[in-house]
C-alpha cells in the first residue's frame, strides 16, 4: 500500500472518472492512490444504471483506486462501508444531521448530498482492484432532474468550498479507514457503519418483489445484507437491489 504518495490526475471533462480509472487499471498504468478528479463528466455513472449529473466545476467528481489484496470477495461490501464512513467524517466536519443511506449514500437530514460507486476487480479468491467513485455536491445551487431530493454543501452551510482541498481531506480520510480495514478491524467499521445509518431502529417503507411494507433496518448482514424485520416480527435479509427504500 502506497497511499501517501498521491497520484493525482486532474481532467477538464471526462466520460466518466471511474472509466477512465477502470481503463487505467486495465493497461496495467495504475499505482494504488492514484486519484482521477474531473471537473465535468459527460456520462457519469451512478448505482442501478443511473446517470449521475453534476454542474461543471461545482461539485467533487473523483476515483481513487485501491488494491485491497488482502480482502476476501464476499468481504467487498467492508470496501463501501469504509467509504461512506470517510464521507460520514467529512460531512460531519462541516454540518449536522449526517447520515449513510444502506447501502453508500450520504444524506444531510432526508436529502441526499453524495453517492458512490464502488466497482470490484476479482482474483481468484480476493479482490485484486477497487475503484472507488464519488460524486458529492458542492457548491451547486439547483438541481434540475436525477436524485431524489438532492442537496449540496452549499445549500446548507451558505459557504463556497475548494474541491481540491475537499479532495484532500477526503482522500487522508479514506486511507485512515482504509488502514483500518487492511488491519482487519472489521468489527469497529461494522459498528460505526451501522450507528451512522439513516433511520436505523425506526418504521419505514420498503418495497420488494411483492410490493410496499413497513419494518425497521435491525442491522447489517456480514455481506451487506439489510436485515429488516416487519410488524409482525419477522425478518427479512436483502441484497441491493433486492429492495427499495421507499421512506
Ligand atoms: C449513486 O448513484 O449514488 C452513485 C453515484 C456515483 C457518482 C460518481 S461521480 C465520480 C464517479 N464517476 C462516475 O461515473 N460515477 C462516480
Amino acid at each position: 500500500m502506497n497511499f501517501s504518495d498521491k497520484n493525482y490526475i486532474v481532467l477538464n471533462a471526462v466520460e466518466s472518472t471511474n472509466n477512465y480509472a477502470n481503463q487505467l487499471i486495465m493497461s496495467k498504468q495504475a499505482v494504488e492512490g492514484t486519484v482521477v478528479l474531473a471537473y465535468f463528466q459527460e456520462k457519469g455513472r451512478g448505482q442501478r444504471g443511473n446517470y449521475w449529473e453534476s454542474e461543471k466545476g461545482k461539485n467533487l467528481l473523483t476515483s481513487i483506486i485501491l488494491f485491497p489484496g488482502f480482502l476476501p470477495a464476499e468481504r467487498q461490501f467492508a470496501i463501501s462501508k469504509i467509504v461512506s464512513l470517510a464521507l460520514y467524517d467529512f460531512l460531519n466536519s462541516k454540518t449536522l444531521d449526517v447520515s449513510i443511506k444502506w447501502p453508500n449514500d450520504l444524506y444531510l437530514g432526508s436529502r441526499k448530498i453524495a453517492g458512490i460507486l464502488i466497482e470490484n476487480g476479482v482474483k481468484g479468491r480476493n479482490i485484486f482492484s477497487s475503484v472507488l467513485g464519488i460524486g458529492l455536491n458542492l457548491n451547486q445551487k439547483e438541481f434540475v432532474s436525477g436524485a431524489p431530493n438532492p442537496v449540496s454543501l452549499q445549500q446548507i452551510t451558505g459557504k463556497e468550498y475548494n474541491i481540491h482541498d475537499v479532495l484532500d481531506e477526503i482522500v487522508e480520510l479514506i486511507f485512515k479507514w482504509y488502514q483500518r480495514l487492511a488491519n482487519g478491524d472489521f468489527e469497529y467499521i461494522d459498528s460505526m457503519y451501522f450507528e451512522r445509518l439513516f433511520r436505523k431502529n425506526m418504521w419505514s417503507i420498503f418495497k420488494d418483489g411483492d410490493g410496499e411494507f413497513k419494518a425497521k433496518i435491525i442491522g447489517i448482514g456480514e455481506f451487506g445484507q439489510l436485515i429488516l424485520k416487519r410488524q409482525n416480527g419477522k425478518l427479512s435479509e436483502y441484497m441491493f437491489k433486492e429492495v427499495e427504500y421507499i421512506f
